[in-house]
């Protein structure tokens, strides 16, 4: 009888670890063996529905840049507000973190053009929150109403020690593009 109990439980921990091990498998097939991040900010939902697009086809994590103290909803306002944090050169604080952040592989930093550049908050998060870039593969996009101007270079400059991959930016929330720019960039 204890034979056989030893026997049962044997059998059910090996089909445990193979279950196990396949869903961990087929997770990192779907990744092409990357684990991958997105960090984004976004105001209005554009930066939020290209993120969102991302994610479901690279299966990553997402995580929102926020200011501690939001914008204002209204848009005039907010591009005040986010004009004087720019001319200042602000870096506001922002909410909460990135939980392993050493463990990805691939981060992926999503913002809106705004002034030229990306909002500061994202600036915050790139240089102040102690994440460490060295070595991981980066790329950046960003969405506009006219152009990217000097958005996603400016992120570049603040990431040196990473392994940049191209970037990618589009007009408001569209997702045309996306699939080629993951394709080049080995996702
Ligand atoms: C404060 C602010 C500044 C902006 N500055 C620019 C700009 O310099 N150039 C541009 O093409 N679009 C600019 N836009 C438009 C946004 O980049 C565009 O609508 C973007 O897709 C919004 O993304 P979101 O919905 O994720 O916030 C600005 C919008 C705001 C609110």
């Amino acid at each position: 009888m204890r034979k056989l109990f030893l026997l049962l439980t044997s059998m059910l921990m090996a089909l445990g670890l193979t279950a196990c091990t396949s869903k961990k498998e087929s997770t990192m097939q779907d990744n092409k063996g990357k684990k991958v991040l997105i960090a984004y900010f976004s105001w209005s939902g554009n930066t939020e529905k290209v993120a969102k697009y991302i994610a479901e086809k690279t299966n990553a994590d997402m995580f929102r840049i926020e200011r501690v103290t939001p914008y204002s909803k209204e848009y005039e306002p907010c591009t005040q507000e986010a004009l004087q944090e720019k001319n200042n050169n602000e870096r506001p604080a922002i909410k909460g973190k990135v939980k392993n952040f050493d463990d990805y592989d691939v981060i992926l930093v999503g913002v809106p053009c705004w002034w030229y550049t990306a909002p500061m908050p994202v600036f915050t998060f790139l240089e102040k929150e102690g994440y460490n870039f060295e070595g991981k593969q980066v790329a950046f996009f960003c969405t506009y109403y006219t152009a990217e101007y000097e958005t996603l270079n400016d992120m570049v400059k603040t990431t040196p020690k990473a392994k940049h991959l191209k970037n990618f930016g589009t007009k408001d929330d569209h997702t045309d593009g996306v699939d080629k720019w993951l394709k080049e960039i080995g996702l």
